[in-house]
């Protein structure tokens, strides 16, 4: 009968070759980290699951303000999409920038139609970016009043026209009423 002794040592063998193999692939070059080659597709899946399980065990601390439905406040919004997102996340009828092309992951089309935006899990990736990925983190740059902004501005994005987009992006003018 195998004693407990011997089990034991062979799964610290194992993990030990394990690691070894390892530190061993990673410095063979065996893993081609280029962006233009698509990723594994186990690698595509986990790198996704992992972000949004990450994403959705963090939302409890984010509260919506009250008051994102304003117009000016959308429109704020759609101003700092135009100066800080639509480098990668692009905008109606318009063809995706060099950048958008090379990334990898792709930037998520956020004007599809068929989008259901939800605002807690947008300030999240707004504000703490996703590692591994081009989506940067705004929380060091952009106050959370802004982030909200952009957020307000996400909840009209899908299947916004060409017009509504630059009606919505354009610079505030004083109203005279
Ligand atoms: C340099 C490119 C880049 C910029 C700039 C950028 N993003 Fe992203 N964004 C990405 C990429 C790539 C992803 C996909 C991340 C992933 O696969 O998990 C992403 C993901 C997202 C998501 C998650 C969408 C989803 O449901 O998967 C949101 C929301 C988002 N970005 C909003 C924004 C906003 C708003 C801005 C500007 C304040 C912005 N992004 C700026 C590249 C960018």
């Amino acid at each position: 009968m195998t004693s407990l002794f011997t089990v034991v040592k062979t799964i610290v063998a194992v993990a030990i070759l394990g690691c070894i193999a390892a530190v061993a692939f990673i410095y063979s070059g065996l893993y081609d980290v280029s962006a233009t080659t698509p990723d594994n597709a186990v690698v595509a899946w986990a790198v996704h699951a992992i972000s949004e399980a990450s994403v959705a065990a963090r939302l409890g601390v984010n509260t919506v303000p009250a008051g994102l439905d304003k117009p000016e406040t959308i429109r704020a919004g759609g101003r700092l999409f135009v100066e800080n997102c639509a480098v990668c996340h692009g905008a109606p009828e318009l063809a995706p920038t060099p950048i958008a092309q090379g990334l990898n992951p792709s930037p998520p089309n956020l004007f599809a139609a068929t989008r259901k935006p939800d605002e807690k899990e947008n300030f999240q990736f707004i504000k703490y970016g996703v590692k591994m990925t081009a989506m940067p983190g705004f929380g060091r740059s952009l106050g959370d009043d802004q982030i909200w902004q952009t957020v307000a501005f996400l909840h009209k994005l899908p299947g916004m026209s060409k017009s509504d987009y630059a009606n919505s992006t354009a610079a505030m003018v004083p109203t005279t009423n």
